[in-house]
């Protein structure tokens, strides 16, 4: 039951005396569904103070509800809606008569972007592509960093504040790109974003507020794409091989038309989980100095690669500025404290600050308080450490398991990074029917047709391996298995 005292309010246009134009008022907000039976009314001092009206006024419009059965006190201070109603009368058209909000709006309203729902039956497996593992993430450190932030700088953190984000994320985030990352970035280099989707749709505005062509990757994010449509970009698609992004599809879409960025997953390409080929980032730099392109990087899960050679990103071998970095704590820490940041030239990070304050005008600065003190006590560290090895061992488990359990009907590489594996289904010219054979044995796998620009589907399969237990690998796998023989 609502803890809310309802607000009465009277029917100016009604010339009738108040006592009854305060019982019709309620009478009506009974019939409509908006007080329920049993729902507390006001007390009749507060309700007078309210109207401006005497409280004897109130009195009688209680007392004549009363006796009609509408509402039931227990005491002077407790008047409620009776539990059982008296008959109905009919209700009249118009406004009263409504139960609730109505189901559609009364003006045109466009199709909606399809929304993923990501809710799985009880007992499905779900390999979503890049769900990290909560169990590990460090929640009473971060209970107590946020706690200690919330009483020692209430007035800061709890006020309008800074567009840009906390000053000591932005402090501990420049730190730990440029240590780790080769960034070179300062504080002022980054604007702290509400997830990398909120980086993406500031970027994208920024760029195509008059329209302009962005080049993607033929397989890649479609939410990224969603934000470039709606900032009004168009977009064509590159294709995508075993080196990542063609580039020399791009130079040659930049001599046919004026391209204005290009979106790119160079780590570890979304889905397919190739890095971007040594040559190709050389290429990739000098076409958009040259061209003067925008090169949004997005660098979403960079802590988790697991052998050869670090790779740094495509931003620290940029020194034109070129690259637009952005990346996120939802894969190396939690998707739900909704933190993203981007890291670029001084004048970008303005212009999307400004922006931002006409969006959502600030972020969670409780969190992103904490987040800096994790951060900063090398809790963040730890834990990316513990992250990349119980990956690391869930990649190993899940890679020998599927392959023993599918055989050939599956083909992969082990990925040499990243949080899922990026599997051919074999002799099939889709993936639609293994997923839903899947589905039918209890793994939930993301559409295929999702990942791909033409929306047309492949043979091919994302199986995130990061967010479960090898234990739930290993069945994942003899379900594949099941459903990879049924085909
Ligand atoms: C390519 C790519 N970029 C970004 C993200 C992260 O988005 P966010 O930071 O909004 O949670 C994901 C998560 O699935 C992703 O796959």
């Amino acid at each position: 039951m609502s803890q809310w005292t309802p607000t009465i309010a009277l029917d100016e246009s009604s010339t009738r005396p108040l006592a009854a134009r305060i019982a019709d008022s309620i009478t009506r907000d009974i019939r409509r569904g908006r007080l329920a039976p049993g729902a507390l009314l006001p007390g009749s001092r507060t309700l007078a103070a309210t109207l401006g009206v005497h409280r004897n006024t109130v009195l009688a419009a209680y007392e004549a509800l009363r006796a009609e059965g509408w509402i039931e006190s227990e005491s002077a201070r407790s008047t409620r809606v009776a539990a059982s109603l008296p008959e109905r009368p009919r209700p009249s058209r118009g406004a009263a008569a409504r139960a609730q909000i109505p189901e559609r709006t009364h003006f045109a309203l466009g199709p909606a972007p399809d929304i993923v729902e990501r809710s799985v039956a009880r007992g499905v497996i779900a390999l979503y592509g890049g769900m990290p593992e909560l169990g590990i993430f460090p929640v009473e450190a971060f209970a107590r960093a946020h706690r200690r932030a919330l009483r020692t700088k209430r007035s800061q953190l709890l006020d309008y504040a800074t567009p840009y984000g906390h000053p000591a994320l932005r402090t501990a985030l420049a730190e730990m790109t440029s240590s780790l990352r080769g960034l070179a970035a300062k504080p002022e280099n980054i604007l702290v974003t509400r997830g990398s989707q909120q980086a993406l749709d500031l970027v994208a505005r920024a760029l195509f507020d008059e329209g302009g062509v962005i080049a993607v990757e033929s397989m890649g994010y479609a939410p990224a794409w969603a934000a470039f449509r709606a900032a009004g970009a168009r977009i064509v698609a590159l294709p995508v091989d075993r080196e990542g992004l063609d580039v020399a599809a791009l130079e040659a879409l930049c001599e046919r038309e004026a391209v204005r960025a290009v979106y790119v997953t160079p780590h570890h390409q979304y889905p397919t989980t190739v890095t971007l080929s040594a040559t190709r980032r050389l290429a990739l730099l000098a076409l958009a100095k040259q061209r003067r392109l925008c090169v949004i990087e997005d660098d979403y899960d960079h802590e988790f690669h697991y052998e050869g050679r670090p790779v740094l990103p495509l931003a620290s071998a940029d020194s034109d500025g070129s690259v637009v970095y952005i990346a996120t704590l939802s894969k190396l820490l939690a998707p739900g404290l909704r933190t993203g940041f981007v890291v670029a030239p001084r004048a970008l990070i303005d212009h999307l600050a400004a922006r931002r304050t006409y969006v959502d005008r600030q972020g969670d600065l409780t969190v992103e308080a904490a987040l800096a003190e994790l951060i900063e006590d090398g809790v963040v560290a730890r834990h990316a450490r513990r992250a990349r090895k119980t990956y690391l061992e869930r990649r190993d488990v899940f890679a020998q398991a599927l392959a023993e359990q599918a055989g050939d009907a599956l083909r992969f590489d082990v990925t040499r990074g990243g949080m899922a594996l990026w599997a051919r289904v074999e002799g099939e010219k889709g993936s639609e029917p293994l997923i839903a054979r899947a589905l039918d044995e209890g793994v939930f796998v993301q559409r295929t047709r999702s990942m791909c620009f033409d929306g047309r589907d492949r043979p091919f399969v994302r199986l995130g391996f990061a967010g479960s237990t090898p234990a739930v690998l290993r069945e994942a796998a003899r379900r594949l298995g099941r459903a990879a023989r049924r085909g």
